[in-house]
C-alpha cells in the first residue's frame, strides 16, 4: 500500500474519549485512489489457510468428537464441518505446531482401538492416537481443502519424514503403500505441502537446534522427500522467535544457506497481543508484521541473489493470530489456550489479513493458528458451537478478497503509537477480480467516524456495492454460547462515476465490493 503517512491532519490524541463513547462529531476525512493497472500481485488463495494441532481441544473435543450426537460415524463433529465450510478455508495445517516435533506418524494409523497412547510433552497430556494420517487426510478431503502436513524434524528421523510422503502419495508397490491400503485407503492423497519441522528456532522445541544444525538436517529431510515424490512443495521453518536477543534474521539467513535449493517457502509465526491494554499501540501492530514480511523477503532475495527469478521462494506466514490471554506455563493438559476473543482482536485479525493481501507477491501461504477452540474462530461444547468474533474478518476476507492484490493510495490521519511508528487511522487493502473491486478497510479510531473519498483512476463503479460491517458496541465487545454480539451486517451503496464516498464508523472494519470497468 502507497501511504502518504506524513499526511496528518489532525494527529488525534489517542484515547482522548473513554473506551466505548460514540461521540458522533464530524468524521476525519480520507483519499484513497485506486488503479487496475497497479498490482501488487496476485492473492494466493492459501493465504486463507487454517491449522489444527493436536493441542487442547482444537482435534478430540473439537472437530473430532467420537460417540457424540453431533458427529457423524467417523467421528467428525458435523456443526464444526459446517462452520469450517462456511470459513472457506483453503489450506489445513497438521498436527502441529509443537506437538509434531514428537509425533511418529505411525502411532496414527492402522485400527484406532490398537493404536499406543502415548506421553505428549509439548502441551503435557497423552495422546491417544486415535486422530492420524487417515482421519485428517479424509477430513479435508470431504471438506474440499488442501492439506498441509508438517514433518517431524525434531525427534524424528529422516526415514520416518520420507516413509510419511510414501503412504501419503506413492500409488502403490512398496511397502507403505500396502500398509496404506491394508488400512483402507486405497489411492493415494497426493499431499503437496509438507512442512520440514515446527519452529525449530525456538528454545521450547523438542529437538531444537542451531540453524546450522537444523539447517544441515532439514536439508538431508527434504532431499529424500523430494526423491520420493518430485511434486511436493517443501516449507522450511524460518522464525518463529521474535524474544528480545534472539537473532531472526540470522536464523533465516542460514537456513536458507542450507536450504535455497530445496525449498519453496520460508514459514514465519507471529502471535499478538494486547498485555498493556493499550488499544491504539494494539490496533498498529500489524505495522510490524509488515515490516517481518519485507525483511524476511528482502533476505530471501539476498540468498537467491537473482538467480532463480522463474523457481521463487516465497513466504509462508504458517501460524498467526491474537493470543495472549491463555499462555504462559500453566497452559498445560486439555483444556488450555481457549481465547475469548473481543472486537479489537477482530479488527487486528482484519489488519493482519490487509497485511497478507498487501503483500500478496511475497506471502503465499498464511494459517490462523487454530481452528477449533485452541486460540480459534470456532468454539464448541459438548452441545454445540458459537463463532468467535476473528471469524466475521476470516471469512468476509476468503470468501471475496481474490484474484490481483492492488495498490491502494492513501492520504489519511494519523496518530502516534507507543511501539509502532505513525499509522493511519484506516488500514486498506484491495483487491479485484474479474472485474470486481473487493475493498478491506479497518477504521482504528476508537470513536470517530471517517469518511473516505474512493476513487478510481481508470474506470467507473458500475452498480451498487455491497457493504458488510464487523463492529460491537465497544471494543471489548465478544460473542459466547448463545449470544452474538459481534457479527457481519450487510446494506449497500450507490457510487458515483469513478467515485465513491463511505463513512466508516469508529472501532470498524468494512468490506466494500462491487464493479467497476
Ligand atoms: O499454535 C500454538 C503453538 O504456537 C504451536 O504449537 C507452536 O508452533 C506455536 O508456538
Amino acid at each position: 500500500m502507497i501511504s502518504r503517512r506524513d499526511f496528518a491532519l489532525t494527529a488525534l490524541a489517542p484515547l482522548a474519549a473513554p473506551l466505548g463513547l460514540h461521540a458522533q462529531t464530524k468524521a476525519l476525512q480520507a483519499r484513497i485512489k485506486i488503479d487496475s493497472d497497479r498490482r501488487i500481485g496476485d492473492i494466493d488463495p492459501k493465504i486463507y489457510g487454517n491449522f489444527a494441532e493436536h493441542l487442547g481441544r482444537c482435534i478430540e473435543g473439537g472437530l473430532f468428537e467420537e460417540g457424540s450426537p453431533l458427529s457423524n460415524k467417523q467421528g467428525y463433529r458435523e456443526d464444526v464441518m459446517k462452520a469450517v465450510k462456511d470459513l472457506d478455508v483453503t489450506l489445513m495445517r497438521w498436527p502441529g505446531g509443537n506437538f509434531s516435533s514428537n509425533y511418529n506418524w505411525k502411532d496414527g494409523i492402522g485400527p484406532r482401538d490398537q493404536r499406543p497412547a502415548r506421553l505428549e510433552m509439548a502441551w503435557g497430556t497423552v495422546e491417544s492416537n486415535r486422530f492420524g494420517t487417515h482421519e485428517f487426510l479424509d477430513y479435508v478431503e470431504a471438506l474440499g481443502i488442501e492439506p498441509y502436513v508438517c514433518a517431524n524434524l525434531g525427534t524424528g528421523s529422516w526415514s520416518e519424514a520420507q516413509q510419511w510422503v510414501e503412504y501419503c502419495n506413492v500409488a502403490d508397490g512398496t511397502a507403505m503403500t500396502k500398509l496404506r491400503k491394508q488400512n483402507g485407503r486405497d489411492k493415494p492423497w497426493n499431499v503437496k505441502y509438507w512442512g520440514l519441522g515446527n519452529e525449530m528456532d525456538g528454545p521450547w522445541q523438542m529437538g531444537h537446534r542451531t540453524a546450522e544444525d537444523y539447517g544441515k538436517f532439514a536439508l538431508e529431510a527434504a532431499k529424500l522427500m523430494k526423491w520420493t515424490d518430485a511434486s511436493v512443495k517443501l516449507i522450511a521453518a524460518g522464525s518463529s522467535n521474535f524474544r528480545e536477543g534472539s537473532d531472526w534474521v540470522g536464523w533465516n539467513r542460514e537456513v536458507l544457506a542450507y536450504l535455497k535449493d530445496h525449498i519453496e517457502y520460508l514459514s514465519l509465526h507471529m502471535y499478538v497481543g494486547n498485555t498493556a491494554n493499550d488499544y491504539y499501540d494494539f490496533m498498529a501492530v500489524s505495522n510490524q508484521l509488515d515490516d517481518r514480511i519485507k525483511t524476511a523477503a528482502g533476505i530471501i532475495r539476498a540468498a537467491l541473489g537473482g538467480l532463480r527469478p522463474a523457481n521463487p521462494i516465497h513466504i509462508a506466514f504458517d501460524e498467526y493470530n491474537v493470543w495472549y490471554r491463555a499462555r504462559g506455563n500453566t497452559q498445560r493438559g486439555r483444556k488450555i489456550l481457549e481465547e475469548h476473543y473481543n472486537l479489537e482482536d477482530a479488527l487486528v485479525i482484519a489488519s493482519m489479513l490487509n497485511t497478507f493481501v498487501n503483500n500478496a507477491d511475497t506471502v503465499k501461504i498464511a494459517n490462523m493458528a487454530q481452528i477449533v477452540n485452541v486460540i480459534a474462530p470456532i468454539f464448541t461444547n459438548e452441545k454445540g458451537l458459537f463463532l468467535q468474533t476473528i471469524f466475521h474478518p476470516l471469512q468476509l476476507f476468503s470468501k471475496n478478497t481474490r484474484g490481483a492484490a492492488l495498490q491502494t493510495y492513501m492520504e489519511c490521519p494519523t496518530y502516534e503509537s507507543k511501539h509502532f511508528g505513525k499509522t493511519t487511522y484506516l488500514d486498506v487493502s484491495t483487491s479485484l477480480n474479474s472485474g470486481v473491486m473487493t475493498m478491506n478497510v479497518v477504521n482504528r479510531h476508537l470513536d470517530q467516524d471517517v469518511e473516505a473519498e474512493i476513487e478510481v483512476q481508470n474506470g467507473t463503479f458500475k452498480g451498487k456495492f455491497e457493504v458488510a460491517l464487523v463492529t460491537g458496541p465497544d471494543i471489548k465487545a465478544g460473542n459466547d454460547f448463545g449470544k452474538t454480539t459481534v457479527n457481519t451486517a450487510t446494506s449497500s451503496i450507490t457510487p458515483n462515476g469513478n467515485k465513491l464516498r463511505h463513512r466508516f464508523p469508529p472501532h470498524s472494519y468494512t468490506m466494500l465490493k462491487g464493479s467497476f470497468a
